[in-house]
């Protein structure tokens, strides 16, 4: 067991996950592609050790992250161990492919289930606290996806579930099968959110808030598109930011817009006293209905970095109104 910080509480914001009784720091951490991916299992230790010294105490996986698929799951578990459990919300998420055959990805039963329970085996716990159906299934009926879901949760697999991904419409649909059979509640949904990707503001948020559903936004930085990292150089072509979720923005753009509009932003956030990662942070969980912004790190200076924006989430009319014209929904 590792000696985590006394004062660990101190300075983190705890929200409330929608109508739940779940609190999740208004920080969390993701393993994506970093942990038992692209960074070595010291530096994932390292930052993972970090975070929950400054109060993260959600760490969200999946059972296709990591290379190979999974790997993330080995490492992240083993790390996980040397905390205390009960002061950790550890999430992980079926739906993308994950093994041959027609079992191997989407919602049904079968899938969800299975790749629960693998998921179980290779982090080391013996129940996630959340549990995700990762993507919308157009061909598995609803019922099914929510029916998995709550077998888990009978099955004592999954404290919480929630979905991942799914637009505006699906999810008031799932929320109306799920109060309809009286299975689990969606207690959280985790879709893509940040400032240069606002269509949950009128697509999704609505629906989450009549619902009671938290929202933890992932990608809050796109990839690391909204940070100092690329302000005064050229994208390299086979960064994340570059070839995932903010690749629609920076392909619509030219390489000239693009410094343009980070850098404008990078301005506004100097004014403000923030890196423009802090001030992107910051700008997402100004929205009461966001329970948390998940982030992901390969260094823990990443992590404090940005946990350093908890110091200031209030904007200005007038700084809204900049961020608008830079970033429009
Ligand atoms: N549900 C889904 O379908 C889905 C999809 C994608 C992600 N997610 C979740 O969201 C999590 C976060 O995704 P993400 O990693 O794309 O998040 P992100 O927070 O948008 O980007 C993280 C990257 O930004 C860079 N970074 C972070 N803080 C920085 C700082 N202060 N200064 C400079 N660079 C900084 C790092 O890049 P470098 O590593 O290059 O240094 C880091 O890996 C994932 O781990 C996963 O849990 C969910």
């Amino acid at each position: 067991m590792s000696e985590p910080a006394a004062d660990r509480y101190d300075r983190m914001h705890y929200r409330r996950c929608g109508r739940s009784g779940l609190l999740l720091p208004a920080i969390s951490l993701g393993a994506w592609e970093t942990f038992g991916g692209y960074r070595d299992a010291g530096t994932a230790r390292d930052c993972i050790l970090r975070a929950f010294d400054l109060g993260i105490t959600h760490f969200d996986l999946a059972n296709n992250y990591g290379r190979p698929p999974g790997n993330a799951e080995v490492v992240v578990g083993e790390i996980l161990r040397e905390l205390p459990r009960d002061e950790l919300i550890v999430s992980s998420k079926a739906g993308y492919r994950m093994w041959p055959g027609p079992y191997g990805e989407w919602g049904s039963k079968k899938s969800l289930v299975a790749s629960c329970d693998q998921s179980l085996k290779r982090m080391g716990v013996e129940y996630f606290d959340i549990f995700y159906s990762h993507r919308p299934d157009p061909d598995t009926p609803l019922e099914e996806t929510l029916g998995a879901l709550d077998l888990l949760v009978r099955q004592g697999k999954a404290l919480y579930v929630g979905v991942s991904s799914y637009g505006g419409a699906r999810f008031a649909e799932a929320v109306g099968v799920q109060q309809r059979m009286g299975l689990a509640p969606i207690t959280i949904h985790q879709p893509y959110y940040n400032l240069l990707g606002r269509q949950v503001e009128d697509d999704l948020l609505p629906h989450t808030s009549t619902a009671g559903t938290g929202v933890i936004a992932f990608c809050p930085l796109a990839s690391g598109l909204l940070t100092d990292a690329y302000l005064d150089r050229p994208l390299p072509p086979d960064s994340r930011a570059a070839t995932q979720w903010a690749s629609g923005w920076t392909r619509s753009r030219s390489e000239e817009q693009r410094r343009e509009t980070l850098n404008a932003l990078d301005g506004l956030a100097k004014e403000r006293g923030q890196t423009l990662a802090q001030m992107a942070l910051a700008w997402i969980l100004r929205l009461p209905g966001i329970t948390s912004a998940l982030i992901g790190a390969s260094r823990p200076q990443q992590i404090e970095q940005n946990v350093t924006a908890l110091d200031n989430l209030s904007f200005t009319q007038e700084e809204l109104a900049r961020i608008d014209h830079l970033c429009p929904a």
